[in-house]
């Protein structure tokens, strides 16, 4: 089983996902995977997920498929591409049971802020892949990015803020760095319905 999905070389049709995993199993799409410690710890502790992780860096993903590929994980596909293009051309309505963005880039610039992952027209997707009864989560260390983020999710949908406690283990390799260093981490939890 191949995890990868370069959307290059096999076109942006939309995903049929049963077909793709061989099961209807929820699906938790996690935007921005790093080096996929989220993916490869959500797979192993929750079999009963189909997981995808979208990558726009290609080295990135290519670390994440070998990962996955020696952990021989079959609850696991990586496709390499900005964020926005999967969900918009590839991720059908009403399909996906939970998103995950763990620390996207703050692009702290203001001239550099349309780029942002948390913006209307990515949000809107995120509204439109999400199931009735689906849900998501936005992570954070970066004060300014998450004062003009959570506004927004709040927008568009029933959120909820919170920090996360010393209790609550990181979930990222940069959650994990930032709580190492004493950095605050900003949370906010948000569902469709
Ligand atoms: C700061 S890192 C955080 C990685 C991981 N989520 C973590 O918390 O450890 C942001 C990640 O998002 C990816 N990324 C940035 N823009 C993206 C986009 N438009 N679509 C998909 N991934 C993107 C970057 O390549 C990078 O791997």
């Amino acid at each position: 089983m191949n995890p990868s999905i370069d959307p290059r070389a096999t076109g942006f049709d939309p995903l049929d996902f049963p077909s793709l995993f061989g099961n209807d199993h929820p699906v938790v799409v996690e935007i921005g995977s790093g080096k996929g410690r989220f993916l490869m710890a959500t797979a192993r502790e929750r079999p009963e997920v189909n997981l995808i992780g979208i990558e726009k860096s290609l080295h990135y993903h290519r670390f994440i498929v070998d990962r996955i590929a020696r952990a021989g994980l079959e609850n696991i596909r990586a496709i390499n591409h900005d964020a926005f293009a999967v969900l918009s051309k590839m991720i059908p309505a009403a399909s996906v049971d939970e998103i995950h963005i763990y620390f996207p880039d703050p692009w702290p610039r203001p001239r550099e802020r349309k780029r942002r992952m948390i913006r209307d027209e990515v949000l809107e997707e995120i509204r439109r892949v999400l199931r009735p009864d689906g849900c998501g989560i936005y992570v954070t260390d970066h004060e300014e990015y998450f004062d003009k983020a959570a506004p927004l999710i709040e927008q568009f949908f029933r959120a909820e803020r919170r920090t996360p406690g010393p209790d609550d283990p990181p979930r990222t390799n940069y959650e994990a760095k930032y709580r190492e260093q004493g950095r605050p981490i900003y949370e906010i939890r948000f569902w469709k319905s």
